[in-house]
């Protein structure tokens, strides 16, 4: 891959990993992790919520997508490939992140997107983001979108553009989950709660928060898919294949989907403004909006233990506004 030298004028705002290869590091912009900033939200119906920053780790690579991405880099340098290939629909906070990644840590990255009924037309704000980042896209009909992961069409598409390291739809393979396992320790480490809550797409995130905590205190997922139940299965599966093993101490709620992806009633747009006027802290319209309304409504049916304390983690996507005709308020 192409090594970048810490002369190098591409190696602005990156940091140097232990074996001298160049690697964005949230750190740069947060100098410890044990700054990750962590927000009171007050009391709601005797339960304490916080918000746990990780939105504020990188101004490109916010929250999930950095963890997600870190582990996932440095198998990339070790396998000596420089090229990402990757998957997403149009609105993909995942494909934004990849090629912000490409664009920071000087790789060559491809973005296969859903939908090829797109290819023709103007590149909403998610997607011309990532090509101005330098992200190659490729419109795949939606039956090859489907097929995506079988060796045959993976070949193919991997003919086509070269070798290359590939990450799956939203990052959520088996390296991903060690990153989203620190965000846990360093929450254990510096706060007393019980529950710790996420917003799921994939499940990759909460799958990594699970081996961080290994077993302790309580998970609570909240899809952000409608139908999402099959997304039990995956966790366990992608914490087995991470640690060899499953977890009982976690629960997802199914129910807070909000009509689907990327679906954003007037209720919910609603919701996201109070809190905003209340906090001063802006959630996203496709996950953590959803992670917070439903966390309230929970606390509000008496869900959670009275004197407990909640953590929910901000996970970013805010760059997922501007495909909502910019941020609300
Ligand atoms: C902002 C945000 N929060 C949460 C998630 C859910 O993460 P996961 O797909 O790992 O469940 C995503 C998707 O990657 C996301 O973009």
């Amino acid at each position: 891959m192409q090594e970048l030298t810490s002369g190098g004028s591409l190696c602005i705002g990156l940091r140097f990993a232990q074996d001298d290869r160049c690697t964005v590091s949230p750190l740069s912009v947060n100098p410890s992790s044990a700054d990750l900033p962590i927000s009171p939200l007050g009391e709601h119906h005797g339960v304490q919520f916080l918000l746990a920053r990780d939105e504020l780790t990188h101004p490109e690579l916010p929250g999930n997508k950095w963890r997600k991405l870190k582990y996932n880099l440095r198998e990339a340098d070790r396998l000596g490939l420089n090229t990402l290939l990757t998957f997403g629909g149009a609105y993909s906070n995942h494909l934004a992140a990849v090629a912000a990644a490409g664009r920071l840590t000087g790789r060559r990255t491809i973005g296969f997107v859903r939908g090829d009924e797109m290819a023709g037309r103007p590149l909403n704000p998610t997607l011309a983001r990532a090509r101005a980042d330098g992200m190659e896209l490729h419109f795949l009909d939606r039956e090859t979108y489907r097929r995506k992961h079988e060796p045959a069409v993976l070949a193919a598409l991997l003919h086509d553009t070269g070798p290359a390291y590939v990450l799956p739809e939203g990052g959520s393979n088996t390296l991903a989950l060690p990153g989203c396992a620190e965000l846990a320790r360093e929450l254990l480490a510096r706060t007393d709660f019980d529950v710790l809550a996420v917003a799921c797409g994939t499940g990759g995130t909460l799958a990594g928060l699970l081996t961080g905590l290994n077993g302790q205190r309580q998970a609570l997922g909240i899809s952000a898919l409608k139908g999402a139940d099959f997304l039990r299965a995956d966790i366990d599966q992608l914490t087995q294949q991470a640690t060899g093993r499953t977890y009982a101490n976690w629960e997802l709620r199914t129910d807070y989907h909000g009509g689907g992806y990327a679906r954003l009633t007037p209720e919910l747009r609603q919701f996201i403004v109070d809190f905003q006027q209340r906090h001063a802290i802006l959630l996203d319209p496709i996950y953590t909006g959803k992670l917070l309304f439903g966390l309230l409504d929970l606390a509000a049916k008496g869900h959670f233990r009275r004197g407990s304390t909640v953590v929910a983690i901000h996970t970013g996507g805010l760059q997922a506004w501007a495909g909502f005709g910019g941020e609300p308020g």
